[in-house]
């Protein structure tokens, strides 16, 4: 939705009816973090922005930071997604990334802004809506006296390597990789210690209840899934609310410039992933295609990202003193495929 300057300064008068609340009246199914379970009110009043609140990432992002009392406005496209920021205790506020007027108007007030939208519905506006909107972003916040914007990313952005990832590893972006890379560099040239900071997050696979693990465990389901390769290579995870709690984290202990990983601390093979998710549903382990063949498919980025061997250490945010509460895939799955296919998923 293109909003333009004349709509702009509705956008606060058009926050959706109904308060904040939480946590959200049958919600939650999803095992909450403990980063971000009671509500803690010692940042009440604190003001963030979630840009991309209705998102996968950006719902959590939301719950991780009203949970922990601040004020959160998520901003949405169209006031029907709306709803699901009031789900996630924000309050939503109409606008667009590539609108920086609706940017400023949504973020006035706010101690921080934080970057996650993505994936429009023409796919050729991604490198706009993530880039673009980190340069929307960090000029709306400056103009605003915002003093912090964190950029979301991916931990695809590395090369895989056998030894375990950090933050100093070497990059290898590629495909919507590199756009996310993209978007972090656009960010952090804007970061200026002090008076606007600028950081960035890169989680590895975020699991939940949407995104590529609803798309893996359809297909697994299915018997549609293939690995990529032999499936020795490893992947590194991070459930989805704990994700949103790092996000927090970073805002207000994370240092200027810099960046942190998000995972659990439990790579696992793909194999060993696909195999138990096979298992919880009751269905067979899938079988493997050649990169080669995966390339023809799904394009050289794709296939290559799905092959690579990440196994990846979020020691720095860690340090920070975020924990992941779900501490690896083989405790959040089987919850999580029960309540997405209850009537496939294994009782126990
Ligand atoms: N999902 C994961 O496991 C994961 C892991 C690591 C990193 N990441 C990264 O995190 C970012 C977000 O991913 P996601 O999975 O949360 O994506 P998503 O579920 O597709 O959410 C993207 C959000 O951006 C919004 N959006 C799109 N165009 C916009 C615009 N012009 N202005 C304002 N908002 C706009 C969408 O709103 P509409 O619904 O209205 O279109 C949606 O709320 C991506 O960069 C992704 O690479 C994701």
């Amino acid at each position: 939705m293109d909003r333009t300057d004349h709509d702009a300064p509705n956008a606060m008068t058009q926050e959706l009816t109904g308060r904040p609340t939480w946590p959200a009246a049958g919600a939650r199914k999803e095992p909450m973090s403990t980063n971000a379970l009671a509500p803690d009110r010692s940042h009440a009043g604190k003001k963030v922005l979630v840009v991309g609140a209705s998102g996968f990432l950006g719902r959590s992002v939301v719950r991780g930071f009203a949970s922990a009392g601040y004020e959160v406005r998520g901003l949405v496209r169209d006031t029907a997604k709306g709803a699901r920021v009031l789900e996630d205790g924000g309050t939503s506020v109409l606008g667009d990334v590539l609108d920086v007027r609706s940017l400023e108007v949504a973020a006035t007030d706010c101690f921080g802004v934080i970057h996650l939208a993505a994936n429009p519905p023409v796919e050729s506006d991604t490198a706009r809506v993530r880039v673009e909107g980190a340069r929307n972003i960090v000029e709306a916040a400056r103009r605003r006296g915002v003093r912090r914007v964190v950029v979301g990313s991916g931990y695809w952005v590395y090369r895989g390597q056998p030894e375990l990832i950090d933050e100093n590893s070497p990059v290898d972006p590629r495909g919507e990789s590199q756009i996310n890379y993209d978007a972090e560099r656009e960010g952090m040239a804007a970061n200026s210690p002090g008076e606007l900071e600028v950081l960035v997050v890169r989680p590895g696979m975020v699991y939940g209840n949407g995104s590529w693990f609803r798309g893996i465990a359809e297909a697994i389901l299915s018997g549609k899934y293939r690995l990529v390769g032999e499936g020795t290579n490893r992947w590194s995870f991070v459930d989805r609310w704990d994700a949103g709690a790092a996000f927090r984290t970073v805002l207000e202990l994370g240092s200027a410039g810099e960046i942190y990983n998000v995972v659990d601390g439990h790579p696992a093979t793909l194999r060993d992933f696909a195999d138990f998710v096979a298992t919880q549903l009751g269905v067979s382990p899938p079988a493997a295609i050649t990169l080669e063949a995966a390339s023809g498919e799904m394009g050289n980025a794709v296939a290559h990202h799905l092959a690579a061997d990440r196994p990846t250490s979020s020691g720095k945010l860690s340090r920070l003193g975020w924990r992941a509460r779900v501490s690896s895939f083989r405790e959040g799955v089987p919850d999580l495929l029960r309540e997405m296919f209850p009537r496939n998923a294994r009782t126990q």
